[in-house]
C-alpha cells in the first residue's frame, strides 16, 4: 500500500501481508496480517511511529521515499514485525534516534544491533515535542512484551497502540468497514498473544481511560474510527466474570473418547451449557483459543496413549496452561487400556489456571451403560456450577 493520510499530518505507510498464514511458527493466520507504520510531521520534527516485519521491508523503505528527513523512529516494541526495519531506517537517516523505554534498548541492541548512541529512551508519560504536535509516551509493559509502551498523539486525540487491540487482518480499507470481521480477527489476536496478561491490561485499560481517544491506530490490522467498539469488546475479553459456555478439546484414537464427548455435549445442552467441541485431530487452534476467551468450562478429551495422555491432548493442555484463561471448572473425559492416571496427568499439566477440577469420566475400552450415566450426572453437575456462579 502506498502512504495514507489519516490525520492531518499523519501518514499510515505499513506493508499489507495478505498470504502471511503463520505466526511465530505457531499461530494461523486465516486472513493475513499487516505491519503498520505511522508517520507523524509536526512544523519542527518528523517521527516514524514503528517499522514493519523485516520481510516487508522494501515497503516500508519505498513508503520513506519521499520523506527527506526523519527524526525520531519511536519503537513502542522490540518484536521484530515492528522493529525488524529499524536498522534499514536507520542507515537511510543517519542523524534520526530511536526513542523506547529504557528495557526496549537492550532488547533492540541485542537483536538488531542498534548502535548505543542512536538511543533516546523515555520515562513514562514523557513527551516529545514535533513542533506544533506533541508525542506523549505511556508505558504498557507486559501488553505483551516487558518492554512495550504505547503513544498518544495529543492534538489529533489518536492512541497508537501497537500490538494491544490489533488483529491479524489484510485489507484493503484503512480502517474497520466491517465490523463482525474487524471483531473476529481481534478476538483471535487478543486470545492468542494477550489473554496471558488479562490481569495487566485491566490495569493498563485504566491508563488510557484518561485520555480523550478519537481514533485508535493499532500496529495490525485497521484503524478505529469508533474506539469504543474495540475498548468495550476488550473490556469484556479482560473482565473476571466468564459465560456460560463450555469448550470441548478432544481427540479420540478408536472412537471410546469420541462416543463419550458426544454424549457429554448432549447432555450440556439437555442443560442449558453452550457448547464449542473441538476435535484436536484436525482444529485451528485459533479457533479454539477464542472460545477459551468467555468459557467457564474447559473439558480434555483424551485416550491414554502408553503411559501418558494423547500428544494432542497434552498440547491443548499445555496451550490452554500458557493462555490462562478466566475459565473457572475444568475436568477430563477418556478412555484406557491400561493407564488410569491420565485425569492426574493432565490436571498437573495446568498450574496456571485457577479452576476447580470436577471430577473426571475415564472408563477402560469402550464407555458402558454406567459410563453414560456419569457423562450425564458430569453435564448437569458443570450446568449447576454455572448456574450456581450467576453465569449468563
Ligand atoms: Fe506484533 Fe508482539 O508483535
Amino acid at each position: 500500500m502506498k502512504p495514507r493520510k489519516i490525520r492531518d499530518g499523519v501518514l499510515s505507510l505499513g506493508a499489507v501481508d495478505w498470504d502471511r498464514r503463520l505466526f511465530d511458527g505457531l499461530i494461523p493466520l486465516p486472513d493475513g496480517t499487516s505491519y503498520n507504520a505511522y508517520l507523524v510531521s509536526g512544523n519542527r520534527k518528523t517521527a516514524l511511529l514503528d517499522t514493519v516485519d523485516p520481510t516487508k521491508r522494501d515497503v516500508l523503505l519505498e513508503n520513506l521515499a519521499g520523506v527527506p528527513s526523519l527524526d525520531y523512529v519511536i519503537s513502542h516494541h522490540a518484536e521484530q514485525d515492528h522493529s525488524g526495519v529499524i536498522p534499514a531506517v536507520l542507515e537511510k537517516y543517519p542523524e534520526a534516534k530511536v526513542v523506547c523505554t529504557p528495557k526496549a534498548e537492550g532488547i533492540l541492541a541485542d537483536h538488531l544491533g542498534v548502535a548505543k548512541d542512536r538511543f533516546l529512551t523515555v520515562e513514562d508519560r514523557e513527551t516529545l515535542s514535533l513542533g506544533d504536535r506533541t508525542l506523549e509516551f505511556i508505558f504498557t509493559p507486559w501488553v505483551h512484551w516487558p518492554e512495550t509502551m504505547v503513544t498518544y498523539l495529543r492534538e489529533s486525540k489518536i492512541l497508537f497502540s501497537c500490538d494491544w487491540f490489533g488483529s491479524h487482518l489484510a485489507q484493503s480499507e484503512l480502517a474497520v468497514t466491517d465490523e463482525g470481521r474487524v471483531y473476529e480477527a481481534a478476538k483471535r489476536y487478543y486470545a492468542e498473544i494477550m489473554m496471558p496478561f488479562r490481569t495487566v491490561i485491566q490495569n493498563n485499560m485504566k491508563k488510557i481511560k484518561e485520555l480523550q481517544v478519537e481514533m485508535i491506530a493499532p500496529s495490525h490490522g485497521p484503524v478505529y474510527e469508533k474506539p469504543e467498539f474495540i475498548v468495550e469488546s476488550y473490556r469484556d475479553w479482560i473482565s473476571d466474570v466468564p459465560k456460560n459456555r463450555a469448550v470441548i478439546a478432544y481427540i479420540s484414537m478408536h472412537g471410546s473418547t469420541e462416543v463419550m464427548i458426544q454424549r457429554l455435549v448432549s447432555a450440556l445442552a439437555a442443560n442449558d451449557v453452550p457448547v464449542f467441541q473441538f476435535d484436536l485431530a484436525d482444529s485451528d487452534i485459533g479457533k479454539l483459543a477464542i472460545a477459551l476467551v468467555d468459557a467457564a468450562t474447559i473439558v480434555i478429551g483424551t485416550p491414554a496413549v502408553h503411559v501418558g495422555p494423547h500428544p494432542k491432548a497434552a498440547s491443548a493442555a499445555f496451550l490452554a496452561n500458557a493462555l490462562r484463561p478466566k475459565a473457572k471448572f475444568a475436568t477430563l473425559v477418556g478412555s484406557y487400556g491400561w493407564n488410569q492416571k491420565i485425569a492426574e496427568q493432565i490436571a498437573a499439566m495446568i498450574p496456571n489456571l485457577k479452576v476447580e477440577v470436577l471430577s473426571p469420566v475415564i472408563c477402560r475400552g469402550r464407555p458402558h451403560k454406567k459410563d453414560f450415566e456419569a457423562l450425564d450426572e458430569l453435564g448437569a453437575a458443570i450446568a449447576r456450577k454455572h448456574k450456581d456462579a450467576r453465569l449468563t
